[in-house]
Order: structure tokens, then C-alpha cells, then sequence
């Protein structure tokens, strides 16, 4: 079972943003959509390493800032025909905070 952990309050992040929270496992960027739908993505690349979360958020996508590849933020899959994959961790959002899969923060704390 996922344990999820608070990382803040959705309005800390503006629709269509990211905010960047450092993990165990790295910066994970965690996007808010128009619809107040919350994804987190390793806040790298596969690229170049370009940072995910300066892109451009538009429906459940991101678009990278440095080459404009374009990914799923539900799989973390590229789109068209660019190849790769970003990780992407569990999120949920209850009472307007957004938690996030515990496994990651273990030995962290937000940015
Ligand atoms: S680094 Fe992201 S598209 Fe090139």
C-alpha cells in the first residue's frame, strides 16, 4: 500500500504551474493542470536533462522548455516521435493539500 505524505497546499502552485520539491529520489516537479488535476514527474528530461518544471503545462501535458519535447503526465511517456520516458510518482489531492507518495520524501523535506 502507498503511504502518502502533505507536501502543501494546492494553491501554492498556479494552475498550469509546478512547483519543485526535492526527494530522496531527486527534484520532482509537481504539476497543477487548468482542471486542478496534480501530477509528479522527475524534474529532469530524458533528453538533456532540461527541467520539466519550467515547461508548459496544457491538458495532462508538459512541454520541455529547452527542445519542446512533449510528455504524458499520467504515464511519463514522450509523445509523437520522440522517444523516452520521465518517471512519474502517485499524487492524490484531499481537502486542497496535496500529498504525495511517501517513498520519495524519505529523507527530504520541500523546497
Ligand atoms: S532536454 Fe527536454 S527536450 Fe531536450
Amino acid at each position: 500500500m502507498t503511504i502518502f505524505v502533505d507536501i502543501g497546499s494546492l494553491e501554492d502552485i498556479p494552475p498550469q504551474g509546478a512547483r519543485v520539491v526535492k526527494t530522496a529520489q531527486g527534484c520532482v516537479a509537481v504539476f497543477r493542470t487548468a482542471d486542478d488535476q496534480v501530477f509528479a514527474l522527475e524534474d529532469r528530461c530524458p533528453h538533456k536533462g532540461g527541467p520539466l518544471s519550467e515547461g508548459i503545462v496544457h491538458g495532462d501535458r508538459v512541454t520541455c522548455p529547452l527542445h519542446n519535447w512533449v510528455f504524458d503526465m499520467n504515464s511519463g511517456q514522450a509523445q509523437g516521435s520522440d522517444e523516452g520516458m520521465v518517471r512519474t510518482y502517485a499524487t492524490r489531492v484531499r481537502n486542497g493539500r496535496i500529498l504525495i507518495d511517501a517513498t520519495l520524501i524519505r529523507t527530504s523535506r520541500a523546497a
